[in-house]
C-alpha cells in the first residue's frame, strides 16, 4: 500500500514536472507592461512604465520591414528579432517575431529554441526545413510562397534555401518573449571555454584533428 502510493506520488510529481516544462511564458496581470529598458533588469523579463504613458509607438517596430546582413556570417543567413528593445509593448506579452533573410543556397544552421516553438511563413524562394524529435526521426518539408511550418519546441531544426540564382524570405512567430537559440555546431565546437578535446573525439568519433578543423572552420 505504501509502496503503491511512493509511485503514485512519483508519477504526479513527473506529470507535474512535464506539464511545467511545457508551459509558454507565464500570463501578463496587466493589459499591457511596457517594458522600462532604461535600467539593466535582473527580474524574469523587464519592469513595466507607468501605464499612462503608454504610447502608439510603444508597440510598433519597423525592424522586421528590411533584411538583416546575409554577409556577415559564410552561411549566407540572417535574422532580425523583435524583442523589448525594439519593440517594448512586446514585454510578458509571450511572443516574439523574426525575420529570416537566405541568400541563394543560404542556410540556418541546425540550432534549437529551449524556451519556444516556431511557426514560419514562407513569403520568396523555395525553403527546405525540418526538425529532428526526441526519436531522432527527421520531419521536413519544401514550403513554397504562402507554405507555413511548425518547429516544436526544443527541437533541432534549420531552414535551407533550395534556390540556386535568388534570396528566400520567412517570417516567423515564437510563443516567447526571449526564446533563445542555440546554435548545435558552434555551442558543441566554440563554447568559452571549449568543451575539451576528449569529449568532442568521442561524442563525434572524430580525431583530434577534426576538432581542430572544424574549430577552425567554425571561427572557434
Ligand atoms: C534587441 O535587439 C537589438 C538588435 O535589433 C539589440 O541591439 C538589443 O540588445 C536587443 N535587446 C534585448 C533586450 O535583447
Ligand atoms: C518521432 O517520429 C517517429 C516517426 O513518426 C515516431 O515513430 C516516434 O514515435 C516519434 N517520437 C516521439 C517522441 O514523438
Amino acid at each position: 500500500m505504501r509502496k503503491t502510493n511512493h509511485s503514485l506520488l512519483h508519477l504526479l510529481l513527473t506529470l507535474t514536472l512535464l506539464l511545467g516544462s511545457t508551459k509558454p511564458d507565464p500570463d501578463p496581470l496587466q493589459d499591457y507592461c511596457i517594458a522600462d529598458t532604461a535600467e539593466p533588469s535582473y527580474m524574469n523579463g523587464a519592469p513595466c512604465i507607468n501605464p499612462n504613458f503608454a504610447a502608439p509607438s510603444h508597440f510598433t517596430t519597423s525592424v522586421l520591414s528590411e533584411p538583416g546582413n546575409t554577409k556577415a556570417t559564410p552561411l549566407g543567413f540572417s535574422v532580425k528579432l523583435t524583442n523589448i528593445t525594439n519593440l517594448p509593448g512586446l514585454n510578458t506579452m509571450g511572443m516574439t517575431m523574426a525575420r529570416v533573410d537566405l541568400d541563394a543556397h543560404g542556410l540556418v544552421p541546425l540550432h534549437s529554441h529551449p524556451r519556444a516553438s516556431e511557426v514560419t511563413i514562407c513569403l520568396q524562394g523555395t525553403l527546405l526545413v525540418g526538425f529532428v524529435n526526441t526519436s531522432n526521426y527527421l520531419f521536413t518539408q519544401r514550403l513554397r510562397p504562402g507554405d507555413s511550418f511548425v518547429f516544436p519546441k526544443g527541437l533541432i531544426h534549420f531552414l535551407y534555401n533550395e534556390e540556386t540564382m535568388g534570396p528566400a524570405v520567412a517570417m516567423s512567430g515564437l510563443n516567447s518573449q526571449n526564446p533563445g537559440a542555440q546554435l548545435s555546431a558552434v555551442a558543441a565546437f566554440t563554447s568559452k571555454p571549449s568543451i575539451p578535446d576528449e569529449v568532442l573525439k568521442k561524442s563525434f568519433q572524430i580525431t583530434g584533428q577534426d576538432v581542430m578543423r572544424i574549430r577552425k572552420n567554425l571561427g572557434g
